[in-house]
């Protein structure tokens, strides 16, 4: 999901910090719902200013160091907007993203409207496109994003609804809308991509939410067989990135060829990590909002149950008071118009079912500076190699309890 093999260096546009301790005892605990609040800070990140894709001897690409692209307020820099991301073994069922004037986490007043939505029941699939990294493979690239057919893997001619299929380990596809965006070019709407993709625009807005209905079936009880070795065998999961780093490259062997190093921002919503954990949806974020290293990220050691025998609901709510709120509930529905209270309601009933874990993220605050760092593979994320000077953990862990609900 991440660059898992790349070496790059990078500049990191700022360096920042938060505060506090790390209770060993809050790893690994099951909840019913995980939040992180205080999303959002001010900060730069490096927008790919050209590709060179001609061969593999040329392939290139640049990043504009000279113009970091700034960003700030709530939820920043993902309130841009995302694609979405899902990987294999997993039967997408139903996809919906929402967006709303204002919502506070345990607001009952207000509503939200469905601006994009799939049913593989019905095969309705309105403002979404299905992509995934099936065409041509150039060395510091990988694959270009390309139209997939309704079997979720072979590449298609143009836009196809998905079927009701099953990915297999290790395959993925991404949902964009179906707003084309105007050519490649560094003043148009999508910036700089990569040349001769079905380039679209991601899914936007400070305040949305996204929803899914889905399986996430064990791959050993699928009717195949996918080495146990592999990458991602059995880690189902969906995901978020700043809708740039697809249509640049969201594998590249050359960090200069997305956004991501430096900061584009990734939101794991369901995640399964590694084969011990595999029954546990962690949830992730991957920017420099107080930290320095960002293929680590910044982890809610609280995880979501994956149930690989039910049909599971749930999905991400990004709210104008800057908490992020992932939550699985059978309560969840797809309307067109969803009112604040039923999303309000489902969350507060999880919790009181389970219980709460936030982790509250720190504003900025180090003034900018720059720091050279190295970072490379290891256990499928990237890590620094050396922590950038002056760099500091603080981690602070509230729990909101459930006044706002009652
Ligand atoms: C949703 O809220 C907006 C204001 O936030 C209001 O204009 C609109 O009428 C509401 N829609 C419904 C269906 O209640
Ligand atoms: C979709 O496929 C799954 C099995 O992969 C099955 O359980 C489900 O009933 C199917 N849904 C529909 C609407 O056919
Ligand atoms: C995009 O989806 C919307 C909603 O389904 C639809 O009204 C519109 O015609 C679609 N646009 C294109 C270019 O397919
Ligand atoms: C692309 O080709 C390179 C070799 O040039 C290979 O190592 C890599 O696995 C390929 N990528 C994909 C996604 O097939
Ligand atoms: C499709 O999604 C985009 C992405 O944010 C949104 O701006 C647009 O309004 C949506 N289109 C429709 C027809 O709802
Ligand atoms: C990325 O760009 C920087 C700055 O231009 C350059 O020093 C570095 O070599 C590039 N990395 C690769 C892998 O091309
Ligand atoms: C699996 O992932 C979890 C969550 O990130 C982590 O706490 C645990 O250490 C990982 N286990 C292994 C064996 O890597
Ligand atoms: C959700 O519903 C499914 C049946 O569709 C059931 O198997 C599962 O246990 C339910 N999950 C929860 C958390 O109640």
């Amino acid at each position: 999901m991440r660059f898992t093999r790349s070496v790059t260096t990078g500049l990191l546009p700022s360096l920042l910090y938060l505060a506090a301790s790390i209770d060993a005892s809050k790893y690994s605990s099951e909840y019913g719902l995980v939040q992180f609040a205080n999303l959002g800070y001010s900060g730069t990140y490096y927008k790919v200013k050209s590709i060179d894709s001609s061969s593999d001897d040329s392939c290139t690409c640049e990043l504009n160091r000279d113009e970091p692209y700034s960003f700030s307020g709530t939820n920043a820099p993902l309130d841009e907007e995302l694609s979405v991301h899902i990987r294999g073994p997993l039967n997408l069922q139903k996809f919906a993203y929402y967006t709303s004037d204002s919502y506070s986490y345990g607001d009952t007043s207000g509503n939200w409207s469905r601006l994009a939505y799939y049913d593989s029941e019905s095969g309705t699939a309105d403002n979404v496109t299905f992509l995934a990294n099936v065409g041509k493979n150039i060395t510091c690239l990988g694959k270009a994003l390309d139209y997939i057919d309704s079997d979720g893997i072979s590449a298609a001619d143009s836009s196809t609804v998905l079927g009701n299929v099953t990915l297999e380990s290790n395959e993925e596809f991404t949902i964009m809308s179906n707003i084309s965006c105007e050519d490649s070019g560094w003043d148009n709407d999508c910036g700089v991509y990569r040349k001769g993709i079905p380039a679209y625009h991601g899914y936007g807005g400070e305040v949305k939410m996204f929803l899914f209905k889905f399986r996430a079936p064990l791959q050993s009880d699928l009717d195949s067989s996918v080495d146990e070795d592999s990458t991602s065998y059995d880690l189902s999961a969906i995901w978020l990135l700043n809708a740039n780093i697809p249509r640049t490259a969201q594998y590249p062997t050359n960090g200069n060829c997305s956004s991501w190093n430096s900061g584009g921002g990734e939101f794991d919503i369901f995640e399964t990590m590694n084969s011990t954990e595999n029954r546990h949806f962690y949830s992730t974020i991957h920017d420099f909002q107080g930290i320095g290293d960002i293929g680590t990220g910044i982890q809610n050691y609280g995880y979501l149950e994956r149930t690989p025998d039910s049909v599971m609901m749930g999905g991400v709510v990004f709210g104008s008071d800057g908490v992020v709120s992932v939550f699985l509930s059978n309560s969840t529905t797809f309307d067109s118009d969803l009112s604040s209270s039923d999303v309000s309601s489902w969350m507060s009933a999880v919790v009181s079912a389970d219980e709460e874990k936030v982790e509250t993220l720190a504003t900025i605050a180090v003034a900018s500076s720059t720091t050279t760092s190295s970072s490379s593979s290891k256990g499928g994320a990237v890590r620094l190699l050396t922590e950038p000077k002056g760099f500091q953990w603080k981690l602070v862990s509230v729990l909101l309890g459930l006044l706002a609900m009652v």
